[in-house]
């Protein structure tokens, strides 16, 4: 954008006007690619599927223009609001919480024409009048949706709320123990002994629930993991290294792997790819499980193995290619980043690649000093994407209130792999995580 522009666009009157424009033209590129993918944007209330409802599936031009419209329909909508009706907002997660629990979606499937309140009261023993106001907040927000006066159906939405669907345990994990954390943040940062501390142990979470994540709920965890995948769209880690070039029989060793269902992802694709996992050994348990259900053929192909390891104290298995640690590090406050980092350097040869794939945050304005391959968003949108990307900052707060840790800045992961023996190569973009990698200095 010119600088006569740029000045032009210093009055509100043209920045809504230029976010208008931009709504109307990313509209015609988006419809364009539903277009060109023989299918049309499904209705709201529909339960129908698009060809781009899961983001693995999303090429990277669209996911830009995805994000364009969120922001800008956020920013313009805030332009032209009230700001104490634009920030006086709260009740949804716990309203998902509830439906989440109560399994609502599960007891609308197959049932277009939808339930009445008191059919799902008598279903999920709750009060017909309290359930119906907590639906109807949610269909206010376009979840489920309101056929007729106190009955209530499915939609695009609530569908990812059945409880088959990993995205509910996500929900469930978020609106649940996470958001019972997120009440303590105040009291915890404010309390100037917990405030001050980075360890694992001052998080509001601890607080909240007297011990750390890991030793609470670990099979929703699994489960939730399987759903943020879902959310966003771990399958772009296929189409975002050039998995293709690399050497027959090269080892992806997955560090905190979990149940390997994101290599399990790369074992598929690539048949020149094989796969150690590892994690603490009752996640290995999980992880065997998973793929002798999964993926059995690559457990009898032994292109999988599982080897547990404590990560602070123990060195990955040697001789793979790549040491890949996924949404590993944001669990973590830097000292342990380097504890961790250390012990994989140790087996590391000058061929072998750290891949850190994470969500990688950019300040709100823009940055002149920003490394290739970080895209800022055009004018007037705030250089980050502003809501377009409001995820990432929303789970880095999440990071701080589960773990006292973060999510980081590209120079902050190059600042951490500086510290612990690693030269920084580049940034691959998987959409909304990057890919960063390091080889040995
Ligand atoms: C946020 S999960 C990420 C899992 C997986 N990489 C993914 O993207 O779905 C972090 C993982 O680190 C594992 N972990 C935590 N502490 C560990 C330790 N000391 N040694 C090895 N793994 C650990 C957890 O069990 C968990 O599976």
């Amino acid at each position: 954008m010119s600088t006569s522009e740029n000045t032009l666009l210093s009055s509100g009157n043209a920045q809504v006007i230029a976010l208008a424009k931009m709504i109307s033209e990313t509209a015609d590129k988006i419809i364009k690619e539903y277009t060109a993918a023989g299918s049309s944007i499904p209705l709201l209330d529909s339960t129908d599927t698009g060809p781009f409802d899961s983001p693995s599936n999303i090429p990277s031009g669209l996911g830009r223009d995805l994000q364009i419209m969120e922001a800008a329909c956020a920013q313009l909508n805030i332009m032209v609001n009230s700001p104490a009706h634009i920030i006086a907002t709260y009740e949804e997660p716990a309203c998902l919480q509830l439906v989440t629990r109560a399994k609502i979606a599960d007891f609308l499937l197959d049932k277009p024409e939808g339930l009445h309140v008191t059919e799902i009261a008598d279903k999920t023993s709750l009060d017909s009048g309290k359930v119906g106001r907590i639906l109807r907040l949610l269909a206010t927000k376009h979840c489920f949706k309101e056929v007729k006066p106190d009955v209530f159906a499915n939609n695009r939405l609530s569908l990812q709320l059945v409880s088959t669907n990993p995205v509910s345990g996500l929900v469930g994990h978020l609106t649940d123990e996470v958001f019972k954390a997120g009440a303590h943040l105040s009291e915890t940062l404010q309390d100037p002994k917990s405030g001050l501390l980075h360890s694992p142990e001052g998080a509001p979470f601890n607080k909240a629930h007297g011990v750390a994540l890991f030793d609470f709920y670990e099979t929703r965890l699994a489960q939730a993991m399987v759903g943020w995948g879902a959310v966003t769209g771990k399958s772009r880690i296929s189409k975002a290294y050039p998995w293709d070039s690399v050497p027959q029989n090269s080892v992806i060793c997955d560090i905190g792997g979990g149940n390997g269902h994101v290599s399990r992802e790369l074992a598929k694709n690539f048949s020149n790819i094989r796969v150690i996992i590892q994690d603490i050994p009752t996640v290995i348990t999980q992880a065997k499980q998973y793929w002798n259900e999964e993926y059995p053929e690559a457990v009898q192909e032994q292109r999988v193995e599982f080897i547990p390891i404590d990560f602070f104290k123990d060195t990955p298995a040697p001789g793979c290619q790549f040491y890949y640690l996924r949404h590993v590090l944001h669990d973590w406050p830097n000292a342990e980043c380097i504890k961790i980092l250390t012990n994989i350097r140790k087996v590391m040869t000058p061929t072998s690649r750290l891949l850190i794939d994470e969500l990688v945050l950019q300040h709100a304005v823009r940055d002149q000093s920003i490394r290739e391959n970080i895209d800022q968003a055009p004018e007037p949108l705030l250089a980050n994407y502003g809501m377009g990307r409001l995820r990432l900052y929303e789970q880095d707060l999440n990071m701080m209130i589960i773990f006292n840790s973060k999510e980081r800045t590209l120079q902050e992961f190059i600042n951490l792999g500086e510290q612990t023996g690693f030269k920084y190569e580049k940034v691959w973009d998987a959409g909304t995580t990057g890919i960063i990698e390091f080889s040995i200095i």
